[in-house]
């Protein structure tokens, strides 16, 4: 069974948690953009049965208050404050795709003692390129405008392959994209264009990480996020066949198999 839980963390913003499991040590996974807890749905019990699972909603996502300005800091010190408050200040397990990876870079970065492993999947730690900035900022004001779906929309392309369109896949994403509301979109599209470069730092990562990427995923693609991982002293990296940059959701059995694997192996 998935519970909710609200937790209110500095500024008074209220964070929706989803939890589940009972026993074991703790997972927490952070979702990617503009997304919400859904796109962990096919992981949140198959984990729970070995580990209490925490799945926070980051700042205007899933049932979590809008913060019109925020930096990727801040997401990590609201991971922190749901360790605090909902992990008995155990160590963690930290789980992120995409822009929750990004959130994952600045969670080591200021409390990497309170982590017992790290899971990079579909993501990066380099900055954006300066087209990218701009298209970032460009939407950030577009979609005050134009509301949420006509902004987002257009990203899907990049987010599933042609083979998942018309798929349940596509329908997922829609659902939650469409949910997100403008101020949300425009203040996380805002944090991830001013986030640190972190490939100066992947050497001194000491943490037991695995690095997950999709065969198709034109955001991460397999080669650079290889060569990334490999920066990292105690790495592994997985690239899952068949899937882009939804593994979660395209390929759930496959992305399970080698969490759980590295889970298991690390606990
Ligand atoms: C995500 O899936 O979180 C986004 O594609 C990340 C990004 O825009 O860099």
């Amino acid at each position: 069974m998935i519970h909710s839980i609200s937790i209110i963390t500095q500024r008074g913003h209220t964070l929706s948690i989803k939890a589940a499991g009972s026993a074991g040590p703790v997972v927490m996974l952070i979702h990617g953009f503009p997304l919400d807890h859904r796109m962990w749905l096919k992981q949140i019990l198959p984990l729970a049965e070995r580990f209490r699972v925490l799945v926070p909603e980051l700042r205007g996502f899933g049932g979590s208050t809008v913060d019109a300005d925020y930096s990727m800091v801040d997401l990590a010190e609201d991971i922190e404050q749901v360790r605090v408050h909902l992990a008995s200040r155990e160590q963690i397990h930290l789980v992120g795709l995409s822009m929750g990876g990004y959130v994952c870079f600045e969670y080591w970065r200021a409390f990497g003692p309170q982590l017992k492993s790290l899971v990079f999947a579909n993501t990066k730690p380099s900055i954006d390129d300066e087209p990218t900035q701009q298209r970032r900022l460009a939407m950030a004001e577009q979609v005050l405008i134009t509301g949420t779906w006509a902004a987002v929309a257009p990203m899907m392309e990049r987010l599933i392959p042609a083979s998942a369109f018309g798929t349940q896949i596509e329908t997922d994403m829609q659902h939650m994209m469409q949910s997100a509301s403008p101020q949300a979109v425009a203040a996380a599209q805002r944090a991830m264009a001013n986030r640190l470069d972190f490939v100066p730092l992947l050497k001194t990562i000491k943490t037991p990480t695995l690095v997950i990427t999709g065969q198709y995923d034109v955001i991460a693609p397999p080669e650079p996020t290889r060569a990334w991982s490999e920066q990292i002293p105690n790495a592994q990296f997985v690239e899952l066949t068949g899937s882009g940059h939804m593994t979660t959701l395209e390929v759930p059995e496959d992305f399970n198999r080698v969490l759980l694997e590295f889970l298991n192996s690390q606990s």
